[in-house]
């Protein structure tokens, strides 16, 4: 199995690109199931979860054709409306085609996710949305059986913030009959991504990017071209790797505007950062400020940038504590961080991080997509040989990123 090798204590220096956003491509791949007309997508990320995710549509009847860059899907018929448990145990994003599925077929079949290393992660929201919206679920073996003639608008109330929940239910939406109002909607920018696929796809939606989403039915929708918004996770995991080791640093391709809260703490832990339009350049002449950090839904501090939070802190002046209120279980990484020498305290969802000097290599393990970015801004930053194994969480959700760290001087590389 594939470790990645990392000799850290140099700074990161150069300039890359940001790649597409995985969580912005996943839903919107899902979109292509409501209509028979091709949807074409540029900029989409070349990460595994979006091949699992043309894997999923294909195994469906979707046409799937790849293109430098891009994509077109053409779901001119849907032979077999089901997600099977081996593929949604694999990506939980694979729940995605349950509204669309519904509000295009009338049936799906989609296994339940079960739980995962970040959490339990249910999916009662979806569930209870779709049913408020005259669907009939009942779960048999392990799958979700749906059904719906066809469906209605409705007023939903989230109990809580869930962003696929969000895609979910605004994919059923689109073609239902009449109007929903989706109130404590998920207003993170990859949902706003998708209503501008789906609004040029011919969809009614008016609020995206607050907590209410009011989605006018039609009876069907056309093609469209998209673009794919800039990830800004990707985006922010390089800007902390760049602080972490004292770097200084341009991407591009970014959009800056999608990551106010992260830019906003890296400032605090003393980085100067420069905006021009779609480029983030980042300078961190000194060790980083403790900064701590509490997870919330957007527009606060994104859980996906936590572990990478927890990574800087552990190098910083000073003592940070980060708290996680998303997930119940997302502190994984912070063991493998003391393996570093990172000294780390648990208490309940906070984690208290005593900056040290310095942290040395050491052999970790890759627990899930960003608790993998964390130890890799660690190996960065430690001196000497970190080796992190089971690194095909990386490949999920990072492009290139061996390519693109190399690129800004690190030394890295993929070992079997
Ligand atoms: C999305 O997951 C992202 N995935 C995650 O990114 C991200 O961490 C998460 O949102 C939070 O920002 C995609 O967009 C594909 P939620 P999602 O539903 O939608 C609870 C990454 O590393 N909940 O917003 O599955 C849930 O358990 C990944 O790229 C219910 O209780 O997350 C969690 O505690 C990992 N019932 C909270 O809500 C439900 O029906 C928020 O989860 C749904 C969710």
């Amino acid at each position: 199995m594939d470790k990645l090798r990392i000799t850290g204590g140099r700074p990161l220096e150069g300039e890359v690109r940001v790649s597409g956003a995985k969580n912005a491509a996943l839903p919107i791949m899902c979109a292509a199931l409501l209509t028979e007309r091709p949807l074409a997508l540029a900029n989409l990320p070349q990460l595994r979860d979006v091949s699992t995710m043309g894997k999923l549509l294909g195994q469906m009847g979707v046409g799937v054709e790849r293109r430098d860059g891009g994509m077109t899907l053409q779901a001119s018929e849907i032979r077999e409306p089901t997600a099977t448990y081996e593929l949604v145990k694999t990506m939980r994003a694979s729940v995605l085609v349950l509204g669309p599925l519904l509000a295009r077929c009338g049936q799906a079949k989609v296994s339940l996710p079960g739980g995962c290393a970040i959490g339990a992660r249910p999916v009662d929201q979806h569930v209870k949305g779709l049913e408020a919206m005259g669907a009939t679920i009942a779960i048999e073996h392990g799958y979700m059986h749906a059904t719906a003639s066809r469906l209605r608008g409705a007023r939903i109330v989230m109990d809580l913030v869930t962003v696929t929940g969000t895609e979910n239910l605004m994919m059923a939406a689109v073609l239902a009959e009449g109007e929903t109002v989706l109130e404590n909607a998920a207003r993170e920018p990859e949902v706003v991504d998708l209503a501008r696929c789906l609004t040029a796809m011919g969809a009614s939606i008016e609020g995206a990017g607050s907590d209410k989403i009011r989605i006018r039915g039609v009876r069907s929708l056309g093609g469209a071209e998209h673009r794919v918004m800039p990830d800004r996770i990707e985006t922010g995991t390089y800007l902390a790797a760049a602080a972490a080791t004292g770097g200084s640093i341009r991407l591009t391709g970014a959009a800056p505007e999608s990551l106010e809260a992260t830019l906003e703490k890296l400032r605090e832990a003393g980085a100067r950062i420069e905006i021009n339009q779609s480029t983030i350049s980042l300078e961190m002449s000194h060790r980083p400020d403790a900064v701590g950090v509490r997870t919330a839904p957007y527009p606060g501090f994104a859980t996906d940038m936590q572990a990478q939070f927890m990574a800087l802190a552990t190098v910083a002046r000073g003592t940070a504590l980060i708290t996680e209120t998303i997930f119940e279980n997302r502190f994984m990484h912070a063991l493998e961080m003391q393996r570093l020498g990172a000294d780390i305290k648990l208490e309940g969802n906070t984690a208290v991080v005593k900056g040290v000097e310095r942290l040395q290599g050491a052999k970790v393990m890759a627990t899930d997509l960003r608790a993998s970015a964390g130890l890799v801004i660690a190996g960065l930053v430690a001196e000497g040989e970190t080796v992190i194994d089971r690194i095909y969480h990386l490949d999920r959700g990072y492009e290139a990123l061996e390519k693109k760290l190399g690129a800004l001087g690190a030394r890295i590389e993929r070992v079997s």
